[in-house]
């Protein structure tokens, strides 16, 4: 029941302050709390880490892939799921692997599971639908607990997974002592904060949202520029705009601009840069002034820090508040999701089941 919303996605997306709240109840409580034998997989011991998912899930464990090697120094081995199962990888039996998916019943999932099952590494499912195949095989279950998405374009389920990541990663430094006690303290309250900042954000953003949503559904193609943990939300940015819009958009690391994309800036392709002020504010902010300098129209999206600093000139600035930078990939979701949203609801797309797409590929 979508309520008084005009879709699904639009409930799914504004109900993300509630549904991360019951989330984080549960998995601040596993980083408490959490024995070892709650968790199946002994993340003190193992060597590495394998994870593989599809889409949007995919781009959920490639931020993950930066919280377990920055905060636990666990090296993380990450593909989409189509090419992980073929690739062979030297796989270490003592290593355990995660496979996140919302539905739990993705074909190339499903069958990468298999194959790391096969080679003797424990299973950890990263899921949203508990009673699904993936859950089922898997030897330990991290549930999202995002409730039943049924939008096409996954927005809660994705900062759920994020949130489920994140504290699994805490999970991990604290089991391999790779952070002291403050420091578990200090991420577990960063991650309690986020209800609160997640509504601030929802109740401020949405006019700016729209009337740049119109300036963007009049685009042909859209780039999407991050860093760090930001250079997976802008690829997920770019498929969250390309799949229900249909408005070509390319994510890309803000690094890589200049070997090849910046080919492309004109003042037609507006550049969305998602730029808090962190440890890479300053590498990301001459990335933008090589966008202005050859007639690129920029949207940052910041924080007020950033925005003070960044004196450029842009087509606009996105203001969020300032957040610790293990929150700020689900904080600075928001916004992308919002972006998406509201262009597809200019150019009239069918937003909850856009053309072409299945909301489960039980196919390969
Ligand atoms: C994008 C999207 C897809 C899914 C992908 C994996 O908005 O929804 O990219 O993320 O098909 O699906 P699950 O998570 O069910 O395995």
């Amino acid at each position: 029941n979508k309520g008084s919303h005009r879709h699904f996605m639009e409930k799914e997306i504004l109900e993300q302050p509630e549904v991360i709240a019951d989330a984080l109840g549960h998995y601040i409580n596993f980083i408490e709390n959490g024995a070892e034998a709650v968790f199946g997989i002994d993340f003190a011991k193992i060597p590495s880490l394998a994870i593989s998912a599809c889409g949007t899930a995919y781009l959920a464990g490639l931020i993950g892939k930066y919280w377990f090697e920055r905060y636990a120094r666990l090296p993380v081995e990450i593909d989409v799921a189509s090419e992980f199962r073929y690739r062979e990888i030297p796989l270490s039996p003592q290593s355990a692997a995660l496979f996140i998916s919302q539905s739990g019943e993705t074909a190339d999932t499903l069958a990468s599971l298999r194959y790391c099952k096969q080679l003797g590494l424990k299973i950890g499912a990263v899921v949203n639908a508990r009673e699904s195949t993936i859950a089922r095989e898997a030897d330990v279950v991290f549930p999202i607990l995002a409730g039943p998405e049924i939008g096409v374009a996954s927005t809660k389920a994705f900062t759920c997974q994020l949130a489920a990541l994140a504290a699994l990663a805490i999970h991990a430094a604290k089991a391999r002592g790779t952070v002291t006690e403050d420091e578990v303290q200090a991420l577990v309250e960063s991650l309690a904060e986020m209800p609160r900042l997640m509504r601030q954000v929802l109740d401020s953003i949405q006019p700016e949202i729209e009337l740049l949503s119109r300036e963007l559904s009049k685009c042909h193609h859209v780039l999407y520029l991050g860093r760090g943990t930001n250079f997976p939300l802008a690829m997920e940015g770019a498929l969250k705009l390309k799949e229900i819009s249909y408005i070509h958009a390319e994510g890309y690391a803000a690094g890589e601009l200049k070997h090849g994309p910046i080919a492309l800036i004109d003042e037609n392709m507006p550049v969305i840069v998602i730029a808090p002020h962190d440890r890479f504010f300053d590498k990301t902010l001459s990335n933008m002034q090589e966008v202005a300098a050859r007639g690129g129209r920029i949207i940052l999206i910041t924080d007020g820090k950033g925005a003070a600093a960044s004196k450029l000139d842009t087509m606009h600035t996105i203001v969020l508040p300032a957040t610790d930078e293990i929150i700020a990939p689900m904080i600075f979701s928001l916004p992308i999701q919002l972006l998406a949203y509201h262009t597809a609801l200019f150019m009239g797309t069918d937003l909850d089941q856009p053309r072409n797409l299945a909301k489960s590929v039980t196919v390969e």
